[in-house]
């Protein structure tokens, strides 16, 4: 009898587990893995994961607009110097380009960021010119770029005025544009020599009434009794030559600045002192590396200069991209976790390394120099830091033109004569891939071996 109910009592157990596992299982389908309720984005989540798993033997990428994807079968895009349809062909006779300014070292750090860093647009989403009301502009970003800068503690975002940009270079001549207006006489659009090429060439093409390029700074600063309006770019750090300019070089009532501190920011530099200049300009493309995305921002003290640069970029490109909005906040909120150490150190660590890497090479010729940098305390890192700028600003010590020197020895720099320097100067870019930058390395020691060959005989 006490054995009978024992089974009894058993099968019971054993029934009431079963039922209970049975209910668990059918619990975990309606609501189980989110991955298992993908709806409309699973399409699109399996296409992104297809074209990302492609290798490209590491000398490469596939992209979903790639070249091919209209065949359903996204190729691979080589990096400088490689080929071949896996990109494992290395093309020793290439000409290696160390010009463009495109920040592609941080595709490493982004890759290692992919589950957090991916965004999914619907094909709804945000379709009208604006954004939230009538604001262009989303207020979520404004926010996190606030908590960004307080953050890194190199400007003052506080009490300013955002304005987006389409990049920074929308902003650079809607400043000038802002500045210069009701002059009595052209103002005068200067930037001290070796300056970023685009100040020139922006204030050029579009030529006004209210405003004159007039060349390097320093110029002016020599001539007694200049007169009229000046309006003066500074770059800090400095593009080509990544050393800080705190100040114009033309001081008094009728100088205005504009700050440019695309490259303020701890990978570049050490961060001395939080800056809280009336017009600072800033870039996803230097901060993050999405220079593809084009989205830049100013900060201004002024709402009258805030209301004259945003009335250009209104009547310049009616807005910004939403798209490019809504990846720039999924970005700046991975780059806030943690306070930002994790992407600023990768990027420092790896830019300060390929500088000690050149300067070691470079220190042993003769025909060669680079520009000086020092170790500097950055408030940011809270120690002192080695230098880790993102351009090599190249002197050919005995040859006057640079760019030809360079280009027999395979290398594709920016010509000084770009930045209104001697063509003795070239810009060597330190911020693309690794591959680009070892292959650069490579070809800048074989120019240093050729010269202790040509010391022995
Ligand atoms: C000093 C400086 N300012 C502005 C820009 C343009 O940045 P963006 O890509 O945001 O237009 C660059 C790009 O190289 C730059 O070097």
């Amino acid at each position: 009898m006490a054995a009978g109910s024992g089974m009894i009592i058993k099968c019971l157990l054993l029934f009431l587990s079963f039922s209970f596992s049975l209910n668990l299982f059918f619990l975990y389908l309606s609501f189980g893995r989110p991955s298992d309720r993908l709806t409309w984005t699973r399409t699109a989540a399996l296409e992104a994961e297809a074209v990302a798993s492609l290798s490209c033997s590491g000398h490469g990428r596939a992209f979903l607009d790639g070249i091919g994807s209209s065949q359903g079968k996204p190729t691979c895009e080589c990096y400088a110097c490689y080929g071949g349809s896996d990109c494992s062909q290395l093309l020793p006779d290439c000409l290696l380009d160390a010009d463009s300014g495109s920040l592609l070292l941080f595709e490493t750090y982004w890759k290692q960021k992919a589950e957090s860093s991916a965004v999914v647009v619907s094909g709804w989403h945000r379709m009208s010119y604006e954004m939230t009301g009538t604001s262009l502009m989303s207020v979520e970003l404004e926010r996190v770029i606030r908590q960004l800068h307080s953050t890194v503690g190199n400007a003052n975002a506080k009490r300013k005025f955002i304005l987006f940009g389409d990049g920074s270079s929308q902003l650079l001549n809607a400043a000038v544009h802002a500045l210069s207006h009701n002059s009595s006489s052209p103002a005068s659009v200067v930037a001290a020599v070796p300056y970023y090429a685009l100040f020139k060439d922006q204030t050029l093409l579009f030529k006004s009434e209210n405003y004159e390029w007039k060349g390097d700074a320093s110029h002016w600063n020599n001539v007694s009794g200049s007169s009229g309006k000046f309006i003066e770019f500074v770059t800090s750090p400095n593009n080509p030559d990544g050393n800080l300019r705190r100040r114009p070089l033309l001081q008094g009532p009728s100088t205005k600045a504009i700050y440019d501190y695309a490259y303020y920011w701890p990978h570049f530099t050490a961060i001395p002192t939080m800056v809280d200049d009336d017009i600072m300009l800033f870039s996803m493309s230097k901060l993050t590396g999405h220079a593809g995305s084009r989205l830049g921002w100013a900060l201004i003290k002024d709402e009258e200069v805030y209301h004259r640069m945003a009335s250009y970029t209104e009547t310049n490109t009616l807005g910004f991209s939403h798209e490019s909005q809504l990846r720039a906040l999924k970005l700046l909120k991975v780059v806030l976790q943690g306070g930002g150490r994790d992407m600023f150190q990768f990027g420092y660590t790896t830019l300060s390394d390929r500088w000690r890497k050149l300067s070691t090479s470079l220190s042993l010729s003769t025909r060669f120099s680079l520009q000086k940098i020092s170790a500097q305390y950055c408030n940011y890192l809270q120690r002192i830091r080695e230098p880790s700028p993102a351009y090599a600003w190249l002197k050919c010590e005995m040859d006057a033109d640079c760019e030809r020197v360079l280009r027999a020895a395979g290398i594709m720099g920016r010509p000084g004569k770009e930045f209104g320097a001697s063509s003795r100067y070239i810009r060597l870019s330190l911020i693309k891939t690794q591959d680009d930058f070892d292959l650069l390395l490579q070809r800048i020691n074989a120019l240093v071996d050729q010269e202790g060959v040509k010391s022995i005989f």
